[in-house]
């Protein structure tokens, strides 16, 4: 299959710390690329050099068999791109920050018009047309920031966190109007640190942490290195957490990852046989457990595999009791 963007040892050093340090990849043309990672991965950075807005340390980056850092003009054409900030233009009415990206990007002076009408129609902008774009809400700003950054037909899309701080109704609505690009034949690339954005609206994923990429592939190839069956997750309190995986380990040969009050494993071709024991067995030693279940593997169980840590916890995500006091704690 064709890669349209191609990546290969790819370096960003920041004096003598490496924000990317090796990555490779490849997007095929038309499909949804996710970047899966905690803050401070390197997605931001890794996607600012594809555009050519930072210069890499080493590493090539080829977008439509071009090198970026020699083509910088035919690139900047191909590529649409939403920052992670959104950026939109607080004081210019919703219509001058469509004209102002039409002038940027060098569109048809007599296309203009008809161009601006469509993104306004397609963002459901029509009715405030003539409105600052400051007043908008958030929701409203992202959709003006989508149709903007495709005011000149590009081929790719980049999106950074493009529904990062959105509410779900919100955000839901975005993977839709991603999914619609798609459609149209756009290639995406986007970054996330939301596991179940990755696992629903990327056709791919390479998960990244610490400028390095853990793993790629198909949502369900990744969930696959888990293997097949179950994983299991007890949340206890802090002290019994690490007796149970200790006990697992002895008693089950189960090796566990604990993070905090969970303790999660995956009990492979075991299943309810293994677990009934497994809680018979907790019941025995009479560790203090709050909650523990089977589930299918998740992408998270996958980053907790490939990174020790888990990528839930780190963006709020949890719904387990412990961390959503933590996380109102934070607040
Ligand atoms: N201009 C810069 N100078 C120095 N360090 C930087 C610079 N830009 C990024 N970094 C560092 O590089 C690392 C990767 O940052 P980057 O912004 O790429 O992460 P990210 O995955 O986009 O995170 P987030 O999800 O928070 O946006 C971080 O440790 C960051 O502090
Ligand atoms: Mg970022």
């Amino acid at each position: 299959m064709h890669n349209i963007v191609e990546i290969k040892g790819l370096v960003k050093k920041f004096g003598e710390k490496a924000a990317v340090n090796g990555v490779d990849f490849g997007i095929r043309e038309g499909e949804i690329f996710g970047i899966l990672g905690p803050n401070g991965a390197g997605k931001t950075t890794t996607i600012n050099m594809i555009l050519g807005i930072l210069k890499p340390t080493s590493g090539t980056i080829k977008v439509s068999g071009l090198d970026v850092s020699r083509h910088e003009e035919e690139i900047k054409n191909m590529i649409g791109f939403m920052t992670q900030e959104t950026l939109i233009e607080a004081d210019l009415t919703a219509v001058q920050n469509l004209e102002l990206f039409c002038e940027l990007y060098h569109v048809d002076k007599e296309e203009v018009s008809e161009r601006v009408a469509s993104a306004l129609k397609e963002a459901g902008l029509e009715n405030v047309a003539d409105q600052k774009a400051g007043t908008f809400s958030g929701g409203m700003q992202r959709r003006l920031a989508l149709v903007r950054s495709m005011m000149h037909n590009p081929m790719i899309l980049i999106l950074d966190e493009p529904t990062t701080g959105l509410d779900i109704q919100n955000r839901l609505e975005m993977w839709k109007r991603i999914r619609k690009l798609q459609e149209k034949g756009v290639t995406i690339i986007l970054t996330t640190q939301y596991l179940e954005e990755a696992d629903n609206l990327c056709n791919r994923i390479a998960i990244i942490d610490q400028g390095e990429i853990k793993a790629q592939g198909t949502p369900s190839e990744l969930k696959s290195m888990i293997g097949k069956g179950s994983m299991l997750e007890i949340l206890s309190d802090m002290r019994d957490a690490q007796k149970i995986a200790d006990m697992l380990k002895s008693k089950f040969r189960i090796s566990a990852t604990v993070i905090g009050d969970k303790v999660s494993a995956p009990i492979i071709d075991r299943g309810i046989k293994v677990f009934n024991e497994i809680v018979n067995e907790i019941s025995k030693a009479g560790y203090n457990v709050f909650s523990i279940g089977m589930h299918l593997p998740t992408l998270d169980d996958v980053f907790i595999k490939l990174t020790g840590s888990s990528l839930r916890d780190s963006v709020g995500e949890n719904t387990s009791g412990n961390a959503r006091v933590r996380m109102m704690a934070r607040r």
